[in-house]
């Protein structure tokens, strides 16, 4: 029990080799989805790469049973692309049939990242809510929530879950323990389970689509589920896996630094500057491009066109082969990457202030 590789939610996770997960915490491949939800791009492309239980999900879509579609997200900063491929998923599911739940995981901001609540809510308010309607989110069948402003059901099952884990499990998951970070724990595990109590749907099968980073409170909310049995009869939660965009400095994608991702908020010609000042996968002259040829496994500009802006497969696949080639050279290949990252900005903007209203009535709804 020495070597066994860590995965840790608020470390910064790295993950070279997404096989390993597979082998070392029994994720399964999501290759055998790829063929029925070959719509979806980040299926299609092997972004989202692996699952759990996902076979009760696929049953449920293809027999339109009710389902859940359950996810979070950390308010910390601005809503870049990597959040933008969380809620692509989530709408996508919603356009499936999914009963959608969606947090805002402010207590989990508040106790890990140090950001302060009245911040937290309005980063939730201003931008994440807003980016989800403007990419198509339907809110008035969307259930969401704060983690700090619930409801009764939900609190009184957090507090339940306390009494089905250990301390010396917890450490076994999560290393070094705080107050904080076990509330913010079980918080995450009542966000997974709570659409199955009876004040809710009752047992239902749940997705919850989510980054690699996730998958520790994903094992413990799956066996957290079964210790209730008796009492709630769960069916355990099933997940996908996606991979992370890298930053556009290379190093992780992270919402506090500015320069490694694009905002959906962003200018576009602050978009445009960041993409032509963003670490490629071409060669440090043009000869030696041109006759070597570039790597777009290793450019993020390429992942910017792979993840979001290229939906068509035979393009995407030319600009990936005269990189390789080296006919495409970087300074081409960026400028195509900012027109086509300008023109969607502008097309999200302008959604972005009718979505806004539509967020204001729904929350004055419900106050
Ligand atoms: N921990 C997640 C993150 O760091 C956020 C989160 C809170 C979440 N509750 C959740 C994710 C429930 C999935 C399901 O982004
Ligand atoms: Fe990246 Fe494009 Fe340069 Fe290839 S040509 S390395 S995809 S920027």
């Amino acid at each position: 029990m020495t070597s066994k590789a860590k995965i840790d939610p608020w470390g910064s996770l790295d993950i070279e080799d997404y096989r390993k997960l597979f082998d070392e915490f029994g994720i399964e491949s999501f290759a055998k989805y790829k063929h029925t939800l070959s719509d979806n791009r980040y299926v299609r492309r092997d972004i989202i790469f692996g699952h759990r239980d996902f076979g009760r999900i696929m049953k449920a879509i293809e027999k339109r049973e009710p389902f859940v579609m359950m996810t979070g997200l950390m308010p910390s900063g601005r809503f870049h692309f990597g959040h933008k491929m969380v809620a692509d998923q989530i709408i996508y599911y919603q356009q499936l049939g999914a009963q959608v739940y969606v947090c805002s995981a402010d207590l989990e901001a508040y106790t890990m990242r140090g950001m302060d609540l009245p911040k937290a809510r309005e980063i939730a308010v201003n931008e994440y809510l807003p980016s989800y309607v403007a990419l198509g989110l339907d809110l008035d069948k969307t259930n969401f929530w704060f983690q700090t402003d619930y409801v009764v059901p939900y609190y009184r099952f957090r507090d339940l879950l306390s009494k089905k884990v250990t301390l010396n499990e917890l450490k076994g998951i999560y290393g070094k323990l705080s107050p904080g970070k076990i509330l913010s724990v079980l918080a995450q595990s009542a966000d997974i389970l709570h659409p199955q109590l009876e004040e809710f749907n009752g047992p239902i099968p749940t997705v919850v689509p989510v980054g690699a980073d996730q998958d520790p409170h994903i094992r413990l909310t799956r066996d957290l589920s079964g210790r209730f049995q008796l009492e709630y009869n769960f069916i355990p939660p099933s997940s996908t896996y996606h991979k992370f965009m890298r930053g556009l400095q290379g190093g992780k994608m992270s919402s506090s630094e500015p320069k490694s991702s694009i905002a959906l908020s962003d200018k576009p010609k602050d978009a445009m500057r960041k993409i032509m000042a963003a670490k490629t996968g071409g060669r440090p002259t043009v000869e030696e491009h041109r006759k070597k040829g570039g790597r777009p496994e290793e450019c993020t500009v390429y992942d910017l066109l792979l993840y979001h802006l290229v939906e068509d497969d035979k393009e995407l696949k030319d600009i990936y082969t005269s990189c390789r080639s080296g006919a495409l050279i970087c300074g081409e290949c960026k400028a195509k990457c900012g027109e086509l990252m300008a023109k969607f900005l502008d097309k999200h903007h302008k959604r972005m202030s009718k979505a806004q209203n539509k967020v204001k009535t729904y929350l004055d709804k419900r106050n």
